[in-house]
């Protein structure tokens, strides 16, 4: 049977969630849009509280409308999609949530004639994610394991101890092949093609070690500040919401050895591999000296006031939660020996920014007077998708006179097709059955080994170098401390009104 034309059951739990108005809905509808979903679906939405199907659907039409990459839903198409929506009100700790569910379940194989591929979206917070896995597998609703599949968001638990006691949980119910530990930033069309840049073109191969980088700066600035998440990000906080997960993948993506074949498995132990190599620090002095951490307070980004952070909605006025976090890391293996990867993120800065920069060292023998800018490479996540060099160049004339350029590729200049979004792809890929860019239970493990540490020091002295920053601000003057002797630089790096050649050093 051709893969689109198997009937497609997805549940989404978590339904009234941010989450699913903003991506996923959007994602779904997209996918239909273009024929990338099965010619037959139906999208079971599961939430707490009581909504009228019609009122439901109209709500999704104004998210989709507001944050779908293809603007306005076409009526004509969201028609015909909208009308596979149902929305079910459900407690997740009830019994009869499932039952009925199981009953819509079995209701459209029974129409179709064969059995569905069920995909279960955990769009909740991690506490309910043991009660509803129980729930579907004492239903029976997910009892199919080459068809059927589970979506779990990240923060994937809290802790070490809370992932692992989930992934023994997980798997004592279901097959690993069944779980996808979702990192949206993986799904990102710039970031799947690091892959292919580095490994398809080996010019690069040769220079990726220590020899030729000086360091690397992994930085994901976002202009927003928590808006209406504070009541979980109270709790989370930038270490655990985009260090431990989005910055952590991405370093396995520029760090990881070229993998044996472009196989899920292949690439997973590669990236597995490499994080297991990141140097984990004592809790304590360590923790302090190379990792810093900041917090906004009040100010003003694009022309508007921002609260400080403490003011936020369900934000502990006494909060000492980071809503900035930089920090010096090493990966302990041949390539990367002594080569720092400065990973970065923070909420409330002047722009949104997620950019990779490969830091090149100088040339060991000098000998014209200008070459002073040594060569860099940027990856541009986004806004931009873009991949630069910058390189030295003599400025035309009769001096031997040196000048840094960029050699550019961008997206938008070089395809005319609007990109699918990271949810798109990774959506896509579940109901494929590919798990290639979803992360396996011992990496998300080794992840979070990696920031124990960190979470341990602060836990323990929870205002200790807490450092302020105003909003609408580049982030506290500790960050740029950190960076020296290799730059002086952080996110602003990158920006889109100056060329990389007008950089300083
Ligand atoms: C999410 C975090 O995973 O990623 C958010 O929970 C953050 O706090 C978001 O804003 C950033 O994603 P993107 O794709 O907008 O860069």
């Amino acid at each position: 049977m051709k893969k689109k034309s198997i009937p497609a059951a997805i549940t989404i739990f978590g339904a009234k969630g941010d989450l699913t108005h903003r991506k996923l809905i959007p994602a779904l509808y997209n996918l239909f849009a273009d024929q990338q979903l099965s010619d037959n679906f139906n999208i079971y939405c599961v939430d707490f509280l009581p909504a009228e199907q019609e009122t439901f659907r109209n709500e999704l039409l104004a998210s989709v409308d507001e944050f779908s990459r293809s603007g306005k839903a076409d009526r004509a198409k969201w028609q015909l999609f909208s009308a596979n929506i149902f929305y079910q009100q459900g407690d997740f700790t009830k019994k009869d949530t499932f039952s009925s569910l199981k009953a819509n379940l079995d209701a459209f194989d029974k129409v179709n004639k064969t059995r569905s591929i069920r995909l279960f979206y955990f769009a909740v917070a991690p506490r309910f994610i043991e009660t509803i896995g129980e729930a579907l597998y004492r239903q029976k609703c997910c009892n199919k394991e080459s068809l059927d599949r589970l979506v779990v968001e990240k923060p994937f638990g809290t802790d070490l101890d809370s992932a692992r006691k989930l992934n023994r949980f997980l798997s004592k119910r279901f097959a690993e092949k069944q779980i996808y530990r979702i990192d949206h930033y993986l799904g990102k069309e710039i970031v799947q093609n690091i892959m292919a840049f580095r490994f398809a073109n080996y010019v690069f191969e040769p220079l990726w070690n220590s020899k030729y980088i000086d360091h690397v700066q992994i930085s994901l600035a976002e202009e927003v500040g928590v808006g209406k998440r504070g009541g979980y990000y109270d709790s989370a906080g930038a270490l655990r919401d985009m260090v431990q997960n989005h910055l952590l993948q991405l370093l396995c993506v520029v760090g990881m050895e070229c993998p044996p074949a472009y196989k899920a498995e292949a690439i997973r132990d590669a990236k597995t591999r490499l994080i297991k190599q990141v140097r984990i620090y004592s809790p304590g002095q360590e923790v302090f000296k190379n990792i810093v951490r900041g917090q906004y307070t009040e100010g003003v980004a694009d022309g508007q006031s921002v609260p400080a952070y403490r003011q936020e909605e369900q934000v502990a006025k006494q909060s000492t939660t980071e809503t900035f976090v930089v920090g010096k890391f090493f990966i302990d293996n041949k390539r990367w020996n002594g080569v720092p990867f400065f990973l970065g993120t923070g909420k409330s800065l002047p722009r949104q920014s997620s950019v990779i920069m490969i830091q090149f060292k100088d040339s060991p023998h000098r000998i014209f007077r200008d070459d002073i800018v040594p060569n860099r490479l940027i990856i541009s996540i986004q806004p931009e998708l873009e991949i630069r060099l910058l390189f030295e160049n003599k400025v035309p004339g009769s001096e031997m006179k040196l000048k840094p350029v960029d050699m550019d590729f961008a997206y938008k200049e070089a395809y005319s097709q609007s990109l699918p979004e990271a949810y798109e792809a990774l959506l896509e890929d579940v109901l494929d059955g590919d798990a290639t860019l979803f992360m396996r239970a011992d990496q998300v493990e080794a992840a979070w080994k990696v920031v124990m540490p960190i979470l341990e020091t602060w836990k323990k002295d929870p205002s200790r170098q807490l450092h302020f920053y105003k909003a609408g601000t580049w982030g506290p003057k500790a960050a740029y401390a950190l960076l020296k002797p290799y730059a002086t630089k952080w996110f602003e790096l990158v920006q889109k009104e100056m060329p990389l050649s007008e950089l300083p050093a």
